[in-house]
C-alpha cells in the first residue's frame, strides 16, 4: 500500500529494485541511513552529482560522502592503511566517514569529491541503505537531504518540507536512529576529527592507540563544507541560556523543566544520546510553529554532547 504521500515509499523488494533502477538512470532519490536521511546518487555518474548540488543548492567546492556497502568497490575508488582498516573493523558499518586519498584510477565522478584528491567515504549500518547498496556495481553519494545550510532531514517527509515533489522517489525507514550526522575523520596526514559525531574522539583514539583531537582549523585541510553556518532553521538562536525570554522558544535538557509553553525538552531523563535523536526533531516543530527566537540551554559537553554543542554553534551563527 501507498503512503499518503505520492512519494514516499514503504521497503519492500519490488520498491527496493524500483529505486535500484533509478539510481542505475542517473536520477536522485531520498534515502534513510541510521544518522540523517540523505539524497542518493550514483557516484560515479556526473549527471547524478550536478542533479545532487543543483537541487540542494550546494557550493561545489563542499564535496559530497560516498557510501559503499563494503570494502571490494572502495579498493577500486581509494587507499587503505592500517589506520583504517582498525577503524573500519570496530566502527563500520556505522556513522562513522574516514577522508582518504583518492586512487587516481577511480571511477569517481571529478565533481562528488569537489575536484580534491581526497575522498570522503562511509558505510551506512541503516538496513534499507545497505540492501539497496548491496547489489549495485557503483557507490552512492550521499548528502543530508536539505537544502544547503537548513536543517538535516529524521524522517521521510522532512524531505518534502524543503523539496516538495522534486524528489519523487524516498524510502520511509521511520525515525533516524541517531538524529546527528556522522563523525568525519581526517586519515590522511594529521589523524583529526574534522566533524564531531556519534563516534567520539576517545573511542577512536582507544583504536588507535593515540589522542585524537577535533580540528579547529577547517580552512587549512580544505573542509569548506564544515566552516560556515549550517544546520540552522533559521530564527535567532541565543545559547547557554538560564531562562527564557517572553515569546521566545526555549529548548532545555533535563529533569528540572516543568513542562510549559514554548519548551521544548531534547530530553526529559537526562539523557544525550536522546537529546541528539530530538535536536533536528524539535529545531523543525520550531521553525513550523514560526517562533521568531530560540534560547537553549548549556548542554554538557560529554559524549554526543560534544557534537550537539557543534551543531547548536553552527545553527547559532
Ligand atoms: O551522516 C552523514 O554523514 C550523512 C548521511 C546522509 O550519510 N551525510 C552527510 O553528508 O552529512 P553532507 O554532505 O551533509 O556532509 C558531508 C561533510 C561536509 O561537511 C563536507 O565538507 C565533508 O563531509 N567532506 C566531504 N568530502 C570531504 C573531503 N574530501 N575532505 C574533507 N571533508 C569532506
Ligand atoms: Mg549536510
Amino acid at each position: 500500500m501507498r503512503n499518503i504521500y505520492p512519494n514516499i515509499f514503504k521497503f519492500n523488494k519490488k520498491n527496493l529494485l524500483r529505486a535500484q533502477k533509478l539510481l542505475k538512470k542517473n536520477n536522485v532519490i531520498g534515502v534513510p541511513t541510521e544518522t540523517v536521511y540523505g539524497l542518493a546518487g550514483n557516484a560515479y555518474s556526473e549527471k547524478s552529482i550536478k542533479k545532487i548540488y543543483k537541487l540542494k543548492k550546494r557550493p561545489k567546492k563542499n564535496p559530497l560522502i560516498v557510501h559503499y556497502y563494503d570494502l571490494k568497490i572502495l579498493k577500486r575508488d581509494a587507499i587503505i592503511d592500517k589506520n583504517f582498516e582498525k577503524l573500519y573493523k570496530k566502527f563500520s558499518p556505522g556513522p562513522l566517514t574516514y577522508i582518504l586519498k583518492k586512487k587516481s584510477s577511480s571511477k569517481l565522478c571529478n565533481l562528488t569529491s569537489s575536484n580534491l584528491k581526497s575522498v570522503a567515504v562511509r558505510f551506512p549500518k541503516n538496513k534499507i541503505i545497505r540492501s539497496i547498496l548491496r547489489n549495485i556495481s557503483f557507490p552512492l553519494a550521499i548528502p543530508s537531504a536539505n537544502i544547503s545550510e537548513s536543517i538535516s532531514p529524521v524522517r521521510a517527509k522532512d524531505i518534502i518540507d524543503d523539496f516538495g515533489k522534486k524528489i519523487n522517489f524516498i524510502f520511509d525507514g521511520g525515525f533516524s536512529k541517531i538524529g546527528l550526522e556522522s563523525t568525519v575523520i581526517n586519515l590522511i596526514g594529521k589523524i583529526q576529527i574534522l566533524r564531531p559525531g556519534f563516534i567520539s574522539p576517545n573511542e577512536i583514539g582507544k583504536v588507535l592507540k593515540r589522542k585524537i583531537i577535533i580540528s579547529k582549523n577547517f580552512k587549512k585541510i580544505r573542509s569548506p563544507g564544515l566552516l560556515k553556518r549550517h544546520y540552522s532553521p533559521g530564527i535567532p538562536m541565543k545559547l547557554n541560556c538560564k531562562k527564557n525570554e517572553y515569546k521566545a522558544a526555549f529548548i532545555v535538557f533535563g529533569k528540572k523543566y516543568k513542562n510549559k509553553n514554548n519548551l521544548f525538552n531534547l530530553s526529559p531523563k537526562g539523557n544525550l544520546k536522546e537529546a541528539a535523536k530530538n535536536l533536528y526533531k524539535i529545531f523543525r516543530a520550531i521553525k513550523k510553529l514560526k517562533y521568531k527566537k530560540i534560547n537553549v540551554v548549556k548542554i554538557p559537553n560529554k559524549g554526543i554532547g560534544v557534537a550537539i554543542n557543534d551543531r547548536l554553534k553552527k545553527a547559532s551563527r
